[in-house]
């Protein structure tokens, strides 16, 4: 499974990259906004950062203004995926990047058939959103199962599953049992990936042991 860091913050972007856990990164205008610089230019920097899909949205709602800003932003590295809403307009716009060579992340997916539809206009990455499905009150996680179980009907069909608005680790942990390609999270929830107190409380234990012996490996 693939993990992406859904941030703009390139200092902490070049900080998890040095764990080796790092395989893209998804961006959003909120999180443009959040970091008050320039999309180009830190889409730029992300993309020299981390060598996976850095995905950059457009902003436009009208296929003709998704076309020029999708070319834009493509144009800005080779490992840009352009991000795309789930529209009408949104997937006459992925089909038609898609067909010119780029990567294309359908975002804002809240239904199965939302998917399936993303998935025939040629996506590279639909992009669920658990989290926020699960603020009002419905299944994020359900909506994954239908996504990959009806995926793996048509094996002709490439598009990952990339889990988005993940808000805690039980969420990636479901989303890898139910074989979701990618899931995407914030630096904080990456983080607590690596985390158990057990592992804490064992290492002091042996680390204790360790210096009653008097002894050092080297
Ligand atoms: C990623 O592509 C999405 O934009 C992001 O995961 C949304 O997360 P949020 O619901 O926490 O804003």
């Amino acid at each position: 499974m693939k993990f992406f860091v859904d941030t703009a913050d390139v200092a902490e972007i070049r900080s998890l990259a040095e764990l080796g856990m790092v395989d893209g990164v998804t961006t959003n205008p909120s999180l443009i906004a959040k970091s008050g610089r320039k999309i180009a230019e830190v889409i730029a920097e992300i993309c020299d950062a981390v060598p996976g899909p850095v995905s950059a949205e457009v902003t436009a709602t009208a296929f003709d203004g998704m076309m020029k800003e999708g070319r834009y932003l493509k144009a800005i590295a080779p490992n840009v995926a352009v991000k795309v809403p789930l529209t009408v307009d949104g997937l006459r716009a992925c089909k038609a990047l898609t067909g010119e060579g780029a990567m294309v992340n359908v975002t804002l997916c809240f239904s199965a058939a939302q998917a399936l539809l993303a998935a025939k206009a040629g996506a590279t990455f639909v992009s669920p959103f658990v989290g926020r499905l699960d603020d009002i009150g419905q299944d994020g996680m359900e909506l994954i199962a239908d996504i990959v179980e009806i995926y793996a009907n048509y094996p002709a069909l490439t598009t990952e599953v990339l889990v988005a608005s993940v808000r805690h680790p039980i969420h990636v942990v479901q989303s890898a049992k139910l074989g979701a390609d990618v899931a995407t999270v914030p630096p904080a929830v990456l983080r607590a990936l690596f985390h158990h107190p057990l592992t804490d409380k064992g290492l002091a234990a042996f680390l204790a042991d360790w210096a009653k012996t008097g002894q050092s490996i080297l």
